[in-house]
């Protein structure tokens, strides 16, 4: 009798249970499968240290599951390296090169200062900017000066990957003057990964004292090939690579050779483009330049009224310093000859 109401009893839920089963089953694959697609463990960038792993794992688990809407999107974010104190610096770029209306909706841009042991007062005024302008990105773990820019850019790459959905970050300096107009364009038939592009030199010899001095590089005789830091651009994928392995990446003082550096073993396109005057000095002024660097306030509205004017950027085209097309066919102290005036 008993056994026969049980029975009864069972009959009556069986769809219920059964219905119950499948769906846990099926949510079950489901996670698993997620774990293999991409969540639990990220292959493509890990490295075989407790700590990157750590980092990486956590990463890519917030990327998958509890990160899934990032707070900006755009297909270029320009990280303008500035320092506390270089307020007209950062205004004359955003009345000039910034200024674009053809532009503003490719890109966003962060002026990018450390913070960190910083004095009270001065705190208080860069507070005051980031409320008008909403464009300063403060770094509370970066303290200027006494940090190596490398630093900076290694912060300023992990917000740019754990808060934009990007293709490309451009890195500048603040006294470069860009023609995002061109960059933008030329953008679209660059490679949206494995990109890096900018100015190369290859046999740079190590400097052993002075501003730019690297006690640490022991890698070799010269520098690996970097593109020079007065500006250049970099593909979301490796943003994310350099981010991922971060806290094991040597930090060497100039962010430019240490960039070069980490990047150096991979299997990347390094495209030299001399329309990048983006060494310590300017080579000049050349009317196909995308990027122009070591240009001071004056200069920039004078690079910016020209544009507006005629159209093009320079009031006369001058070359003060040769340039050259890379070799990447021979050694890289062979790499970088100055032996061609026609070469912007
Ligand atoms: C910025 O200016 C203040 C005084 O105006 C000075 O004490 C400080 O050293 C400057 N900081 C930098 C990084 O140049
Ligand atoms: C940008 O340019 C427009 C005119 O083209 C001007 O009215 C505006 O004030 C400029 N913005 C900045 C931040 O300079
Ligand atoms: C410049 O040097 C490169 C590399 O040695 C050589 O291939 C090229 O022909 C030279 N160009 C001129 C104009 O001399």
């Amino acid at each position: 009798m008993i056994s026969r109401s049980i029975e009864k009893r069972l009959n009556k839920h069986i769809t219920t249970i059964l219905i119950g089963g499948i769906f846990l089953t099926f949510s079950v694959v489901l996670v698993l499968s997620m774990c293999n697609i991409q969540g639990c463990h990220d292959q493509t960038y890990s490295i075989n240290d407790r700590h990157a792993q750590h980092s990486n794992s956590k990463d890519s688990w917030q990327k998958s599951f509890l990160e899934p809407v990032k707070e900006f999107s755009a297909k270029l974010v320009v990280i303008i390296i500035s320092g506390p104190n270089n307020t007209r610096q950062r205004d004359i770029i955003r009345e000039t090169w910034l200024n674009d209306s053809s532009i503003k909706s490719h890109i966003i841009w962060r002026f990018v200062i450390g913070v960190a042991n910083m004095p009270k007062e001065l705190r208080k005024y860069l507070d005051r900017e980031s409320f008008i302008r909403h464009d300063l990105l403060l770094l509370e773990d970066h303290e200027e000066s006494y940090q190596s820019l490398a630093n900076k850019v290694l912060q300023s790459f992990s917000w740019v990957d754990h808060h934009v959905n990007f293709e490309f970050v451009l890195k500048v300096d603040d006294d470069s003057f860009v023609r995002l107009d061109k960059m933008i364009n030329e953008l679209k038939s660059k490679p949206k990964e494995h990109l890096y592009w900018g100015f190369f030199d290859g046999r740079a010899h190590v400097k052993k004292r002075g501003k730019w001095s690297e006690p640490d590089w022991i890698l070799c005789d010269r520098y690996l090939p970097y593109a020079l830091g007065g500006g250049y651009v970099i593909s979301s994928d490796l943003v994310h690579f350099i981010v991922s392995n971060g806290p094991i990446l040597k930090k060497f003082n100039s962010e430019d050779v240490s960039v070069g550096a980490w990047l150096g073993p991979l299997d990347i396109q390094r495209i030299h483009d001399p329309r990048f005057d983006t060494e310590y000095v300017s080579r000049g002024c050349q009317n196909v330049y995308i990027i122009t660097h070591k240009k001071s306030i004056i200069d920039m509205r004078e690079l910016h009224k020209n544009l507006k004017t005629t159209g093009k950027l320079c009031s006369k085209e001058r070359l003060i310093r040769k340039s050259y097309v890379y070799n990447w066919n021979v050694l890289p102290t062979g790499c970088c000859i100055r032996n061609n005036t026609q070469i912007p």
